[in-house]
């Protein structure tokens, strides 16, 4: 199967000079209040009343939970417009809903339009919301993230947050057989399940070109296709990139490797995509061990440490917006087949408290949930 990796030469395992941990921040990027590290604000706020609908709320344009600013005689734009991808179930529809309680008028988007349409009425429904819209969008698809934007644009004009939830786990499980070892959610978290679960956890080289596409290209083509829009926002872009528990650099076996990506300021696009093209051809000769990959969720793993990468990659690129990655938690989600502890609605509070970050927040972070993490 071809993929989409990049075919540059450049040595991902080359070892540049090293550089202090950087669980710490780095100096480029923006250093947080300390109000922020310590606070879980969204936690703490008081939840708003559900916001009216675009249309009410332009009838009535002082409504402090949806003020919007006249565009044209037919058109109004919201004064946050947030993206969600992968918005149709798990912890992106708890974003979606969390952020349209806080007065955020959210485009909720899935890659299949009825499982999209139906997310967005029953959060209508259940929720009593109506700043919610469906449009289709899957971030593996040009045509697809092109369409979105254009929508975006003849519609609204520009994006204030965007929200990278979508993701695959890129493993295929015997479900049952899973449940039968009924593995101590601590196992997993601490990466000791992983010679338990080879039995039941099937990973295959197209399982895994799969994720690294959809987890970290994806991410990063959608992104990409909504910069534009972003940049012409009024109240300073936010852009959430959700990462895992899994990208935590203590888990990346390779002295060398792991080193040099705590020297995050030395990567760039063409070297992680070197990387992970050096990844799939260990994994297709049956190296992952012998180089010293991750071997719990092996391609998973990879693509969420590029996110962080990412991440920082683009926070640095694009000071005036806040751009953060967040590990949601272990969160009962159909990517981990329900084996998680807790709530989506839970899983949701980190991306949704950097969505609705400060303009003199963090950027450049990972947070693990809503407290910023130690991941590099
Ligand atoms: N649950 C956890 O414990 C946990 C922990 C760490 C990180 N995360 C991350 O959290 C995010 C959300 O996962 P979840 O737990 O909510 O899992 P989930 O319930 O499996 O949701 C995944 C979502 O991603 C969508 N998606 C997959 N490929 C897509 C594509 N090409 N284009 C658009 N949408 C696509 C899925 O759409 P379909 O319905 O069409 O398949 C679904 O809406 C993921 O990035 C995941 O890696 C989750």
């Amino acid at each position: 199967m071809s993929h989409h990796l990049a075919s540059t030469t450049a040595a991902a395992s080359s070892s540049p000079s090293r550089r202090p941990s950087l669980t710490s921040f780095p100096s480029p990027l923006h250093r947080p209040s300390a109000l922020f590290q310590q606070t879980n604000f969204v936690a703490t706020r008081t939840e708003r009343k559900p916001a009216p609908s675009v249309a009410a709320a332009a009838a009535s344009p002082v409504s402090p939970l949806h003020r919007l600013e006249e565009m044209s005689d037919h058109e109004a734009i919201p004064e946050r417009l947030a993206v969600v991808t992968g918005g149709n179930r798990g912890i992106g529809i708890e974003v979606c809903r969390q952020l349209a309680l806080q007065g955020v008028t959210v485009i909720l988007t899935a890659r299949d339009e009825e499982r999209g349409k139906a997310a967005v009425e029953s959060l209508c429904r259940e929720s009593n919301l109506s700043n919610i819209i469906f449009h289709q969008l899957d971030i593996l698809d040009a045509g697809s993230r092109a369409s979105l934007a254009r929508h975006i644009e003849t519609r609204y004009g520009k994006l204030d947050i965007l929200v990278n939830n979508a993701g695959v786990g890129g493993v295929a499980v015997d479900q049952e057989g899973l449940r039968a070892l009924n593995i101590d959610p601590k196992m997993w978290l601490s990466g000791k399940a992983a010679h338990l679960v080879e039995s039941v956890i099937i990973q295959t080289y197209d399982e895994a070109v799969k994720c690294l596409n959809t987890n970290y290209y994806g991410l990063k083509w959608a992104t990409e296709a909504l910069l534009p829009l972003l940049k012409k926002s009024t109240s300073g872009a936010r852009i959430i990139n959700t990462s895992s528990l899994r990208s935590e650099l203590q888990r990346m076996p390779n002295e060398k490797l792991r080193e040099s990506l705590r020297d995050a300021d030395s990567w760039d696009e063409a070297r992680i995509e070197a990387m992970l093209s050096e990844f799939l051809e260990d994994m297709k000769n049956g190296r992952l061990e012998a180089a010293g990959w991750p071997m719990m969720l092996p391609a998973y793993s990879m693509s969420k440490m590029v996110v962080n990468l990412y991440t920082r990659i683009l926070a640095r690129r694009h000071p005036e917006m806040r751009i953060n990655c967040v590990h949601p938690g272990f969160v009962k989600t159909e990517i981990n087949w329900n084996t998680g502890v807790l709530p989506p609605e839970e899983g949701a509070r980190g991306a949704v408290m950097l969505a609705l970050a400060p303009g003199d927040g963090p950027t450049g972070c990972y947070f693990d949930q809503t407290k910023m993490g130690e991941a590099w």
